[in-house]
């Protein structure tokens, strides 16, 4: 149990934080700006687990980690706490959690499109045969699969935007990509151009010379970057995610009208209003309250000014993936995702906890495939697509399978596996270390976890059947969720030493 200690004032606990700051970054107290987010000091998510724990115990009490990204600068953070301290010093028996208030932010009017964002007049003319596309997130899971289909799929060259110094890193890191994922041909090579930017920087971080010279000649655009992390809340999430996604559609209007083949997410639909329903492709998704992931608090509004775009006359197909599982052929797969991180860590800690959960996932390839088909269709333009699984399978088939492959797995209740990971995981050498904030903070007026969250009975039922008739004739199907992906996955997790039998 954790015993508040004498209340302390904000500046008490700024000039701490601040040391402590410093200290952690390596750098000298004057280069930490207390008004300054504190995401842009890099901070990992170990490092504020560390300042959190350290905290805690200079405060007395429990402090929600994530705290420090919903008040993101150390002097909003100080005063915050300094409330909290001053009322819980009055009754020090008592275990105290500082809860995760986090300031209520209203979505629908954060969806704000630039006015001055619509199409060029002019007669716009589809076609299926880009000669000049541009995508984004090429250095991204997505990305490497959605280039290698557009190398196959069309004839364009494939204008990529990448981060980095110069044109020569762009190519080196586009390759690399491409290459771990064994996707890489060097006859590629002509056909992708690097374009040296940021999303999170007006005009993409691209001169305007250079951003106008790609309006006046791209095709089409396929958007896939958005900054991928569950524990960060919106206010450290939107520059990328939705202001990005603004520039992106900038540059679609810009000159001549060229579609967007925007990437979204089922998290659309994770608003509690859904829960239990069944939603199809063109049901609107106008409810947001109750959406508590940052992550997918951007990916809602992005796609909101998507559709205001769309409103406004921009032809754009939009692609709403459950989460992407590895390629159906090869198993070749991002490691560092969430659920990958989650299944190694539980074999680590030798325990799974017994939730009912369906595997809602998709093999990269039918996803990149699929995108790639349906963009170019003419009659995709102006709809949304779902390329959930069709027959997503329960969470314990999955252990099932672990189990049959000799893999030490225990399901124990969920309340249980919660206290273990309090108690057993204390060093970033299981992944679930790092994942804890996420996976321990209590959320919504219920105040209960992440993973209580998405249990089955509070998931929307993700319909597609329209996407597959869009996509009947294609030659494309999702392979179905059994033993034979199961091994091309865990082969492929076991020969690059990511997973180990025991
Ligand atoms: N993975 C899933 O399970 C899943 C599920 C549903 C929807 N989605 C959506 O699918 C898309 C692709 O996801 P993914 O799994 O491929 O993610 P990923 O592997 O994390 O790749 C993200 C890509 O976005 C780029 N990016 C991030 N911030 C950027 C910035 N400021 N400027 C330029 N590029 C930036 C990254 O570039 P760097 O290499 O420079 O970091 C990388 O190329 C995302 O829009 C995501 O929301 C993913």
């Amino acid at each position: 149990m954790m015993t508040a200690k004498k209340s302390l004032t904000a500046a008490e606990i700024q000039a701490w934080l601040l040391s402590n700051l410093a200290e952690t970054l390596q750098v000298a107290l004057d280069q930490v700006d207390t008004e300054q987010p504190l995401d842009t000091y890099g901070l990992d998510s170990t490092q504020a687990m560390v300042i959190v724990t350290k905290a805690e115990k200079m405060l007395g009490f429990k402090i929600a980690p994530t705290l420090l990204w919903h008040y993101p600068t150390i002097a909003s953070l100080s005063q915050r706490l300094a409330e909290e301290s001053q009322e819980l010093a009055s009754d020090v028996e008592e275990t105290f959690t500082v809860k995760n208030v986090a300031p209520i932010l209203d979505l629908s009017a954060e969806a704000v499109l630039d006015p001055n964002i619509r199409p060029a007049s002019g007669h716009f003319v589809f076609t299926s045969e880009p000669k000049n596309v541009f995508i984004t997130g090429g250095t991204g899971f997505l990305g490497a699969f959605l280039i290698y289909e557009l190398l196959q799929q069309t004839n364009a060259d494939i204008y990529c935007l990448v981060r980095g110094a110069h044109p020569e890193e762009g190519k080196q890191k586009l390759k690399k990509n491409l290459q771990s994922y064994g996707l890489w041909n060097e006859i590629f090579r002509p056909r992708l151009i690097p374009v040296i930017g940021d999303l999170s920087q007006p005009l993409l971080g691209i001169s305007k010379d250079t951003f106008e010279m790609l309006a006046a000649n791209l095709d089409s655009i396929y958007h896939s970057a958005a900054t991928l992390n569950y524990v960060y809340p919106y206010s450290a999430l939107k520059t990328p995610n939705v202001l990005g996604t603004q520039e992106v559609l900038r540059l679609a209007c810009l000159f001549k009208v060229k579609p967007v083949h925007y990437v979204s997410s089922v998290a659309v639909f994770e608003s509690p209003f859904y829960a239990g329903k069944i939603v199809k492709e063109d049901d609107n998704f106008e409810h947001w309250q109750g959406i508590f992931l940052g992550y997918s608090q951007t990916k809602w509004v992005a796609e909101k000014l998507v559709t205001i775009a769309r409103d406004r006359g921009l032809p754009v197909t939009i692609h709403r993936p459950p989460l992407i599982a590895g390629d159906s052929q090869t198993g070749a797969c991002n490691t560092d995702d969430f659920i990958n991180l989650v299944i190694k860590g539980c074999i680590q800690m030798g325990y799974f906890p017994d939730v009912d959960y369906r595997l809602d996932a998709s093999p990269v390839d039918y996803v990149s495939k699929s995108i790639v088909y349906l963009s170019k269709q003419e009659e995709s333009l102006g709809k949304a697509f779902h390329l959930q699984h069709p027959a997503p399978v329960p969470f314990s088939d999955l252990l099932a399978w672990m189990d049959s492959l000799g893999f030490a797995i225990q399901t124990i209740p969920y309340q249980e596996w919660q206290t273990k990971l309090i108690n057993d995981i204390s060093s970033a050498e299981n992944p679930l270390y790092t994942l804890r904030p996420f996976l321990l903070e209590s959320w919504s007026e219920e105040q209960i976890t992440i993973p209580d969250l998405y249990l089955q009975s509070r998931r929307p039922i993700i319909n597609c059947e329209a996407t597959l008739n869009a996509l009947a004739g294609s030659g494309i199907a999702c392979p179905p969720m059994d033993t034979q992906l199961f091994m091309t996955y865990s082969t492929y997790l076991l020969q690059n030493g990511f997973l180990n039998v025991a």
